[in-house]
């Protein structure tokens, strides 16, 4: 079979009224399944949680409850491992081909029951329409992109300069079980990518979803199930953050500690990892994406009323929950009057409320979310001038709901303008010319997304080299990485940089052996 070319899933256009309706019938689909009961999955088994059980709920209303899962105990993470661990004994020596052709496979079965696992998304973390189908589609993106990486790299193997008739040649092995640790503000995306990059290359995994959507961790168990994944390679865990996620990080036998989510719990992991426990027999590998304080800075010569849309798109999308969202704009000062303006103008058109009826401002994911970003809010009405949003948003049901919220003068040193809120917040800041832009864009801790508005070719360039960030986007937001167009990961303390749906990801799951066969 001849392999197809990677490409990117393209999305559904929702302003057709024909993917509207399919979209609102598969919502009213899920609902009908709303409140069943999900297990633990390890080693092919569907097992219960020997630590009770927690419920999902609709951040959009809280009156419904996604489903029930289970609290595994410390017991059955280890006991998770151990079986990744038994399956790895096989798995390694699979060939990438056979590899690749689960994956593929398990690509369709996504592709199948897109508009459903949407309508869970839509349901169990409060994403708008195009939000929860960018999600998926990037699930697809990323099982196919890591398929032909895990078949390129396979092929590939580097040969090295012969040395008086010897053959040398540098292979990639696969380095064990490990654990994949994933949020919940890409339930589906970020969980797919993070299981499936080492599975791709030979590896097994236990997989824990965040407890706020756990359902979007199921659906990929039920997807191997369909395809037939030997046991044991893939193992579904849900539970508590310490009773599973960092004891498994503690434990002896985990190879790699793959995490994405805040800079706090982030560098907590990384602590765990650099300690060798009793009886762990490697260093363990450490792959983690943690936060960002991203900015988008808008030139003097901007578009500015094109820097407006995409300011907006880049705060709000998703309530400004991605660690890639702008929650910072560094305006000129000679345009900074007209672009706050606008910008005030189309948030404060953004429809908010419930996410099945797709407005663009939904939920937040839970009510500790909600006292966050309310007191980040209290914060930045003393430190600067409140232009738009600010409150809780009156809506018809009980959710989490806060108004997209644009500050103003606010300066580089506030708070607003270094922490992160993982909210519906920007902060507009003045900067006095191009060099004063990018020396308070990069005067963060974090370096994981940027923008930057010009016309002007070495402006650009400049910008180009000077602004530090993982993912530096011009003239357009600094959230929606593409899968192997934009390779996603940040510098600084955003993470390892290890860049997701890239190139050098896979080979964080991997170790070089360097090999000389003598004829
Ligand atoms: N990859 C996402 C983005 O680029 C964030 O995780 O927005």
């Amino acid at each position: 079979q001849t392999l197809k070319k990677y490409k990117n899933e393209t999305y559904l256009d929702f302003s057709d009224p024909t993917n509207d309706k399919a979209q609102k019938k598969a919502l009213e689909e899920v609902r009908s399944d709303f409140g069943q009961e999900y297990d633990l999955y390890i080693n092919g088994e569907f097992v219960k949680g020997d630590a009770g059980t927690f419920e999902s709920k609709n951040p959009s209303n809280l009156s419904e409850t996604i489903g029930t899962f289970q609290m595994a105990s410390k017991d059955q993470a280890f006991d998770a491992l151990d079986k990744a661990w038994d399956a790895f004994e096989s798995w390694q020596y699979v060939s990438a081909e056979k590899r690749a052709e689960y994956l593929f496979k398990a690509a369709d079965v996504v592709r199948r029951r897109r508009l459903e696992i949407n309508a869970w998304m839509i349901s169990e973390a409060g994403k708008s329409y195009l939000e929860a189908d960018a999600d998926t589609c990037e699930a697809i993106d990323f099982i196919e992109y890591y398929a032909h990486e895990a078949l390129r790299i396979d092929d590939g193997m580097d040969v090295l300069s012969e040395t008086w008739g010897d053959y040398n040649k540098t292979i990639y092995m696969p380095i064990g079980a490990g654990v994949s640790i994933s949020p919940w503000n890409f339930p589906f995306a970020i969980f797919v990518g993070m299981a499936v990059a080492p599975i791709a290359v030979g590896n097994t995994v236990v997989a824990k979803p965040a407890p706020d959507t756990p359902r979007m961790g199921s659906i990929l168990t039920e997807i191997f199930e369909e395809v037939g994944l030997p046991k044991g390679v893939f193992n579904f865990v849900t539970g508590g953050d310490i009773e599973v996620g960092e004891n498994l990080a503690k434990h002896p036998n985990t190879r790699f500690i793959s995490f994405t989510g805040s800079k706090a719990v982030g560098l907590h992991l990384n602590k765990i990892a650099a300690e060798v426990a009793d009886g762990q027999k490697f260093l363990k590998r450490m792959v983690c994406e943690l936060g960002g304080k991203n900015a988008t800075v808008v030139d003097a010569d901007a578009d500015i009323e094109k820097a407006s849309t995409e300011i907006v798109k880049g705060a709000f999308g998703f309530q400004g929950q991605k660690c890639s969202a702008s929650s910072r704009v560094i305006a000129h000062q000679d345009i900074y009057d007209e672009l706050l303006e606008k910008v005030a103008e189309k948030t404060k058109a953004l429809s908010i409320g419930d996410a099945k009826e797709n407005h663009i401002a939904g939920p937040v994911i839970n009510q500790k979310a909600v006292d966050k970003i309310m007191s980040y809010i209290e914060i930045g009405k003393k430190e600067g001038r409140l232009v738009a949003g600010g409150k809780r948003a009156e809506t018809e049901n009980e959710g989490y709901y806060i108004e997209p919220t644009v500050f103003a003068d606010i300066s580089e040193d506030d708070r607003i303008a270094q922490e992160e809120i993982f909210g519906p917040v920007t902060a507009f800041i003045k900067a006095k010319d191009t060099d004063d832009a990018l020396r308070i864009a990069n005067g963060v801790d974090y370096g994981l997304t940027g923008a930057y508005f010009s016309q002007d070719p070495k402006k650009i360039d400049r910008a180009l080299r000077e602004y530090r960030v993982g993912n530096l986007y011009i003239n357009r937001k600094c959230t929606g990485a593409l899968v192997g167009a934009q390779p996603f990961g940040g510098f600084k303390l955003s993470g390892t940089d290890a860049k997701a749906g890239g190139r050098d990801y896979l080979k964080y799951f991997l170790e070089p052996k360097s090999t000389t066969l003598r004829p």
